[in-house]
């Protein structure tokens, strides 16, 4: 490196301010580069909190999603037939244990108010209203009304319905249209709500619960198989594959003996 000094010792004390500089200039360099690395990490982390979205129930979204949207009911025991006899109690009794045993794993956190669940995304059972086990710890099978649950299944980044809540119906699958006379659905608006939408992956929502759609089979035709199909209507739902009877809906059948 070329150096213009006029004696030695100014020569020397030149020397060193270069080398000082640079010292620092690397050092400042280094700085930004662990900087840039850290802001990086940070943005990967799966703990960066990304609530925001949960806060507003995201109708402004317009992101068409294909992704599947696979539903499940509960119960769930052996398949999907839900038959029991009311004045047998050891019939349903099964039924309403795997209920309780499907919401205690997390649906039962109870404390916090409504502006609590909406920061926690967390779908809190008492949503359930008349299926919820406060109103009937039985989920009124007991009285030949059994409650059914409906449950997405969970998809890191999924956003379902493309930004309009998704709605359900039910119907008979295929044969006597009125053995199904009445369906009540809880929450009132008989939709998955978007603000539980789209689950970020375990690490950012701890505790977080799908949200569910409780159909009350209020009003079934006694002693009958009553086959029903039960469908998630929204935009981008796929629910008619023949091949794929999860897909977008669920078929199970009824029988309710007195
Ligand atoms: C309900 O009762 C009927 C007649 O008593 C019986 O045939 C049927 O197996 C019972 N159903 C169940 C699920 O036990
Ligand atoms: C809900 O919780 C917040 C904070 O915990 C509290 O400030 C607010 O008063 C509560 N609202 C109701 C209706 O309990
Ligand atoms: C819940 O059950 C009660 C009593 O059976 C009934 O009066 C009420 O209408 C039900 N709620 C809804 C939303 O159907
Ligand atoms: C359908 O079921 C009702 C009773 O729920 C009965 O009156 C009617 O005859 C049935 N219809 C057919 C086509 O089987
Ligand atoms: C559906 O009903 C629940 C409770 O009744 C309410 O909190 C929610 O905002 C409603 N969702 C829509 C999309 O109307
Ligand atoms: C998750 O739930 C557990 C048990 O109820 C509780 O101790 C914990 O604080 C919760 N975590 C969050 C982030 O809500």
């Amino acid at each position: 490196m070329f150096v213009h000094c006029i004696n030695r010792e100014s020569c020397v004390h030149l020397s060193g301010l270069i080398l000082l500089f640079y010292l620092i200039f690397y050092l400042c360099l280094a700085g930004m580069f662990a900087f840039c690395l850290y802001v990086m990490l940070l943005m990967l982390s799966p703990y960066m909190p990304r609530f925001q979205d949960c806060v507003s129930t995201s109708l402004s979204l317009t992101k068409k999603s294909l992704s599947p949207s696979g539903v499940m009911i509960r119960p769930y025991l052996n398949g999907f037939t839900i038959a029991f006899n009311v004045s047998q109690p050891n019939t349903w009794q099964p039924y309403v244990d795997s209920m309780h045993h499907f919401l205690a794993g997390q649906y039962f956190i109870q404390g916090g108010n409504d502006s609590e669940e909406k920061k926690a995304c967390q779908f809190k059972h008492l949503l359930l209203q008349n299926c919820s086990v406060i109103e009937d710890p039985m989920f009124d099978y007991s009285k030949g009304q059994p409650c059914i649950l409906l449950k997405m299944n969970r998809i890191i980044g999924y956003r379902p319905g493309a930004g309009v809540p998704m709605s359900v119906d039910c119907k008979v699958q295929k044969g006597n249209e009125s053995h199904l006379r009445l369906v009540d659905f809880y929450p009132g608006n008989e939709t998955f709500d978007l603000m539980y939408y789209p689950y970020y992956g375990k690490f950012t929502h701890v505790n977080y619960t799908s949200p569910l759609v409780a159909m009350h089979f209020t009003d079934v035709q006694k002693n009958y198989l009553v086959p029903i199909q039960c469908h998630l209507n929204g935009k981008g739902i796929i629910n008619d594959l023949n091949s794929d009877r999860f897909l977008g809906r669920i078929i199970f059948t009824l029988s309710i003996g007195k």
